[in-house]
């Protein structure tokens, strides 16, 4: 196959972060994508319905004159977050989910929940009014092994949370393991999961054989080999539980190249063109539209996005820039470690 047109995907789950470095990646979202969920996990974070409309505002301000995007606002969810406030800005369309990251979890997730006892008026109030809840899905126990936390946070956390309220809708995101990818096909279909590029093509020794690579440093931390391939085989399945959140998190190259290197990779540039080579590979071109462009509106109750973009397999390698530039500084780009050939060459209607 040398062409391959499919619905312009969506990113259910990217930072866009603020200022210059929001700045300089959203194009690089916006060119590809229609709509994306934006993380709310800035400094401070955006916790309140005027703190939304105030980002998304900023969000449009950067966006480029000829790219039709939307971004879909959420709530980060603390301790103290007024259920009123949440419900308000859902009805009102400013908000579409909400995400909530344990404490200490990951980047900018301080002020993020420490007893999940606290939440519970705000995950009812969301199961009340059908409003989707994104979960980072760790443990953050310090008696718990980093590449164990995902697999806990479901017996410890997600299980008994979906058993206590059935009806709420989850998104389980970035889902790094076999152990997830079990459960979330053996659940109903309000529950879904998100699943990043780098999870599909990377595993733990990208970032720690031959020696330190931060550029490979994300959370939740890539796994073995095992687990990799039940991710490839879960985004290539057509389930429509399972779909895209390139969980792309740029961070500036000094905040990464040190004795403590921030979590997250930045994939925006070719994340299109990294899951094409993966789909080819997986001989499952034909399900890569589920994976990018319907599973998701289908999860979220929206329609799928009536543009359509085509891909092009080239003959030479497509080349991609190491790095990008800001006005704060370089951010590199994810190298999947493998020629990419395919393309996106336009956008047709
Ligand atoms: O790798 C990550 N980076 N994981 C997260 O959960 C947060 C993100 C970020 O904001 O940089
Ligand atoms: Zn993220």
């Amino acid at each position: 196959m040398k062409t391959l047109t499919i619905r312009r995907p969506d990113d259910w789950h990217v930072h866009l972060r603020d200022g210059a470095v929001l700045q300089a990646v959203l194009p690089h979202t916006s060119r590809d994508f229609g709509r994306a969920i934006i993380m709310p996990n800035l400094v401070p974070p955006v916790v309140t319905k005027a703190d939304a409309l105030a980002y998304r505002d900023r969000i449009m301000a950067a966006l480029p004159r000829d790219h039709a995007f939307e971004p879909l606002m959420t709530l980060y969810v603390t301790e103290t977050t007024d259920p009123d406030d949440l419900e308000s800005a859902f009805r009102d369309g400013v908000v579409t989910a909400a995400k909530l990251y344990p404490a200490g979890a990951t980047t900018n997730s301080q002020s993020g929940v420490r007893d999940f006892e606290n939440a519970m008026p705000v995950f009812e109030r969301m199961a009340a009014i059908g409003m989707p809840l994104c979960l980072h899905g760790e443990v953050t126990d310090p008696a718990i092994d980093i590449f164990d936390r995902e697999a806990v946070f479901i017996d410890r956390v997600l299980d008994p949370l979906r058993r206590r309220l059935p009806e709420l809708r989850i998104v389980m995101e970035h889902l790094t393991t076999r152990d997830g990818v079990d459960y979330v096909s053996g659940q109903s279909a309000n529950l879904g999961a998100t699943i990043t590029t780098h999870h599909l093509i990377i595993n733990r020794n990208a970032i720690l054989a031959g020696g330190i690579r931060p550029h490979y440093y994300c959370l939740p931390v890539a796994k073995r080999e095992e687990h990799r391939l039940a991710l490839r085989k879960a985004a290539t399945s057509g389930d429509p539980r399972f779909f895209l959140g390139t969980d792309s998190a740029p961070h500036l190259d000094p905040l990464k190249e040190c004795a403590c290197g921030c979590a997250g990779i930045f994939s925006a540039t070719n994340t299109i063109s990294c899951l094409a080579h993966v789909f080819e590979d997986e001989g499952a071109l034909d399900r890569l539209e589920a994976f990018t462009s319907l599973n998701g509106p289908q999860f979220y109750g929206l329609p799928a996005n009536e543009e359509r973009i085509t891909l092009r397999r080239e003959d030479e390698p497509v080349v991609f820039p190491s790095k990008i530039d800001t006005a704060d500084g370089p951010v590199t780009l994810f190298d999947p470690m493998f020629p990419i050939h395919w393309n996106v060459v336009r956008q047709a209607s």
